[in-house]
């Protein structure tokens, strides 16, 4: 249950298009390799040993929070373990990034995969959400997410990240039936992983369909609208959703019809215009997250331009347009963090 605390949070007020005393803001990754604390809590276990350490991931996600002094904290986690549970093999490879095998790539593939029910198979999720909550200050809403079932399945169709998607649109142009039986699955199981999270604390979620902007609208319709759809249909209600995805500026109409209470929008995409084009009630974004490596003129100069283009209207919540990247200086982040709040305080 939300309590009125966390309920009149800046945060949440955002979410809900509601007015606030100054602009929130948190950060898709802000906790990471960038960031010293993270290194020191990874220290020499593996990426994935953390992620299944109740503590250790808990620690990470509040001292993210508490560093930067943001208005949410995210559930330290990753997309990719909830493949684990239909059967794939999931590494980390050290500069390389994830590897899932076998790779999904034919009809017999989709239909071997086992469909557990993620309120059992990952119990070290829920375990971490209650340690956070526990520890996180009463008034910082903590933010849950999932993958969305397009980006899931290309990692599991691909094997990996990918630049063309050669492997995934190949399967779904060929084998609609397949491609279908298995975003279906990702749907349900998504979905359950959700509310399973919102059960175990969270006061919010995020779907990312990070690699999403590789479709074209027409695509996206018939192949993945439906099954987004269907996660977002099913924790509509219970607490805030924030939609997002990158390279999406042509498919954010489809997004928002998808659902979601929050669009989140990647740095391409202008504020005012996608809002007032689309009457979506709160938008999340949409920083370069590039600019964080420049001076702190910078910085300052380009907040300000997403600032003025959010402008008066309630139901922004400040973000990069995707996630912080290794080697960001983390004084420009504080600093980032510092003149959001300082610049919109009402
Ligand atoms: O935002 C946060 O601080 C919460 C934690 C979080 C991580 N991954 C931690 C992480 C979240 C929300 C994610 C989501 C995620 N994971 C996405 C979607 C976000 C986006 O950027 O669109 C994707 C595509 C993944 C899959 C994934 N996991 C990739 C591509 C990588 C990077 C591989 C690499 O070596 O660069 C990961 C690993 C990962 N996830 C790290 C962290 C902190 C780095 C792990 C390490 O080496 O210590």
């Amino acid at each position: 249950m939300t309590d009125n605390v966390l309920h009149n949070s800046r945060f949440l007020k955002a979410c809900r298009g509601e007015p606030v005393d100054a602009t929130p803001i948190w950060l898709m990754r802000q906790a990471g390799r960038y960031m010293p604390e993270y290194q020191a809590v990874r220290g020499k276990s593996s990426f994935l040993e953390l992620c299944k350490s109740p503590e250790r991931s808990a620690q990470v996600t509040l001292d993210a929070q508490r560093i930067l002094g943001v208005d949410a904290a995210i559930l330290f986690a990753d997309l990719l373990p909830i493949l684990e549970t239909v059967g794939l093999n999931l590494e980390y490879l050290e500069g390389e990034g994830p590897r899932l095998s076998p790779p999904v790539r034919t009809s017999a593939d989709i239909h071997r995969l086992r469909e557990e029910d993620p309120a059992q198979s990952m119990p070290f999720v829920y375990d971490a959400i209650r340690i956070i909550r526990r520890e996180l200050p009463r008034d910082i809403p903590l933010i849950g997410f999932a993958g969305a079932p397009f980006t899931l399945a290309a990692y599991a169709i691909e094997g990996e990240s990918s630049r063309n998607f050669i492997h995934t649109k190949t399967l779904m142009y060929n084998d609609p039936q397949g491609w279908h039986a298995l975003l279906g699955m990702l749907a349900r199981l998504v979905g359950k992983y959700l509310h399973a999270q919102i059960d175990a604390g969270v006061q919010a979620v995020q779907l990312f369909d990070s690699w999403v902007g590789t479709l074209s609208p027409e695509d996206y319709r018939e192949y993945v609208l439906p099954h987004s759809y269907a996660v977002l249909q099913s924790v509509k209600g219970r607490v805030p959703v924030i939609h997002f995805g990158v390279g999406t500026s042509t498919l954010l109409p489809f997004m928002a019809a998808a659902g979601g209470d929050v669009l989140g929008l990647d740095w391409h995409t202008p504020i005012a215009l996608t809002r007032e084009k689309l009457k979506v009630r709160a938008v999340q974004g949409n920083l370069d997250p590039i600019c964080l490596f420049a001076d702190r003129e910078v910085v300052r100069r380009k907040a300000m331009q997403v600032l003025d283009d959010a402008g008066e209207t309630p139901g922004h919540i400040f973000n990069l347009g995707h996630g912080i990247l290794p080697k960001t200086p983390v004084d420009n982040v504080k600093f980032l963090v510092d003149f959001v709040h300082e610049s919109t305080r009402r």
